[in-house]
């Protein structure tokens, strides 16, 4: 398996991963918006034997109140092709992607997810630094994960994902 930044041509067979993935259209349609919109910062796809099997997507976040020291992501979509689930690409993808964030420059990375999958990555819930998301979502599912340590120290806040979110897909 390799790992690499989306490129032009991926679109639609992303777009097939993401949809059987979830098993319906919105988190596609999200990643079509986001990439649109130049807001698919981090793009990365997960390749078997020339074939798309994996896919994850960084976009930008912004703190409120604001602090335009802090740069932010948010880890959404994330999809793996339904029958090669539970054989290590997710986890391959979040890896890589949180290299590349570090490496890029980040301070922090944000997901909305299930509880038991991302704290094995360093995810601990935002709120343990005083941070919530605009959802009203179960506080251990809204995670942070600070690329530089105490980046996230002292700035409570309300996080926001790109106006893209929050379309009716
Ligand atoms: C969630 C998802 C991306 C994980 O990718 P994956 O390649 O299957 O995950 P990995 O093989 O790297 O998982 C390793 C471990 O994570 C855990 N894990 C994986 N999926 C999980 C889930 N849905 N819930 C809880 N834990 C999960 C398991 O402990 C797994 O180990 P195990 O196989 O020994 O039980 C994939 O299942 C998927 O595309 N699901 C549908 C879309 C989705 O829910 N996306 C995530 C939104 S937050």
């Amino acid at each position: 398996m390799i790992i690499r930044t989306e490129k032009s041509g991926d679109e639609a067979t992303i777009r097939c991963v993401v949809e059987a993935a979830f098993g319906q259209s919105a988190e596609a349609d999200l990643v079509d918006a986001l990439r649109t919109a130049g807001n698919s910062t981090i793009s990365l796809i997960a390749e078997e034997d020339g074939e798309i099997v994996g896919h994850i997507l960084f976009s930008p976040m912004r703190l409120d109140p604001e602090d335009e020291a802090l740069r932010l992501l948010g880890l959404a979509p994330l999809a793996v092709s339904p029958s090669r689930q539970r054989s290590g690409i997710g986890s391959a993808l979040i890896r890589k992607g949180l290299e590349l964030s570090g490496q890029s420059g980040y301070d922090a990375v944000f997901v909305l997810g299930h509880p038991e999958y991302y704290p094995s990555f360093g995810f601990r819930p935002a709120s343990h630094f005083g941070i919530r998301s605009v959802y009203d979502v179960r506080d251990e599912a809204f995670m942070a994960l600070e690329l530089k340590p105490g980046s996230l120290s002292g700035h409570p806040g309300t996080v926001h994902y790109t106006e893209e979110f929050s379309r009716d897909f």
